[in-house]
């Protein structure tokens, strides 16, 4: 057997609603109910060194269905959790709704910047989580802090906004700070980082993916206005806090020459073409990059 330094599991890989979103007649939606294209959830994955203990990065509201759908996150005794730990990207409620799923009296280390912990503690619902087993910790940007036994991460700033429910007026939707964060995780020489939300590309973001084995990288939309043309929402990616893949600023083109050893989407709205084949999905297929689907487990 091949020696393997951590696991990566895609636990959902859809943008907030998932495939299909509950009230979404569109094209992707409609095949996922019929069953051409698989239904995918929301947003999050799960990382393991041993197999036995897991961190989630980010908790969805889908995380019930998550976590029933894989084995190695089952109880293992009347009352036990392999989740260890959970890490939080931004205060968006699909990175956070799934928090609630997870009140029954059970230990776990929740880890977030101030500003995200903030935003929790202003929602008394979130008291549901009981301090005297979920251990809520700061982390401060770019310092190194153990989210599992041996399994070393560091959070570290992205363009981003502030989630939609605290949006007054027009937010400024490219901030560097601690309210929208990456998650770059390694061990024996391996790395893997995580971004399921960014505006756009920065030096100091491209120094950070340079050269990293594995990247999950916000796939939110192919083109900017996908969802004005789709008559889904009035909103461009860029005023949602997500740079599109396609474009002269997008993903596609921010990513050349930075050497990622296997790059994966994430994150990705249920009107994004690239989950069906087509032009688009053989675009980014060129580029070398893949749709993440739930269930995707990586071994690095
Ligand atoms: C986003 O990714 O932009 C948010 O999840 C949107 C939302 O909260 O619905
Ligand atoms: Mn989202
Ligand atoms: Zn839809």
């Amino acid at each position: 057997m091949q020696h393997s330094s951590f696991r990566v599991l895609v636990l959902g890989s859809a943008a907030g609603g998932g495939l299909p979103q509950w009230n979404c007649g569109c094209r992707n939606c409609a095949d996922a109910r019929a069953g051409r294209i698989a239904p995918q959830t929301q947003s999050s994955l799960a990382v393991s060194v041993d197999g036995t203990d897991w961190a989630l990065l980010n908790a969805s509201p889908d995380i019930r269905h998550q976590l029933a759908s894989a084995p190695a996150l089952h109880p293992r005794q009347l009352r036990h959790s392999p989740v260890r730990s959970v890490v939080l990207t931004n205060g968006d409620l699909d990175h956070i709704a799934g928090l609630l799923v997870l009140r029954e009296k059970q230990p776990f280390a929740l880890y977030s910047t101030p500003e995200t912990r903030a935003v929790i503690e202003a929602n008394a619902v979130f008291a549901a989580l009981d301090r005297a087993h979920v251990a809520i910790s700061d982390v401060g940007l770019d310092r190194h802090f153990d989210i599992l036994p041996g399994l070393s991460a560091e959070l570290f700033a992205v363009p981003g906004k502030v989630p939609l429910f605290l949006e007054q007026g027009e937010p400024q939707t490219d901030l560097e700070g601690g309210q929208t964060v990456g998650v770059a995780i390694e061990r024996g020489g391996r790395r893997m980082v995580y971004v399921p939300g960014c505006a756009r590309m920065t030096p100091a973001l491209a120094k950070r993916l340079a050269g990293a084995d594995l990247v999950f990288f916000d796939g939110t939309l192919f083109a900017d206005d996908e969802m004005v043309r789709a008559g889904t929402g009035a909103k461009t990616g860029r005023r949602m806090g997500h740079m599109p893949m396609s474009g002269p600023d997008g993903s596609m083109v921010a990513f050349d020459g930075l050497e990622v050893g296997r790059k994966v989407y994430i994150h990705i709205n249920n009107t994004n073409p690239v989950w069906r084949d087509g032009p688009e999905r053989r675009a980014i297929a060129y580029l070398g990059w893949e749709v993440a689907k739930d269930g995707l487990e990586i071994a690095l």
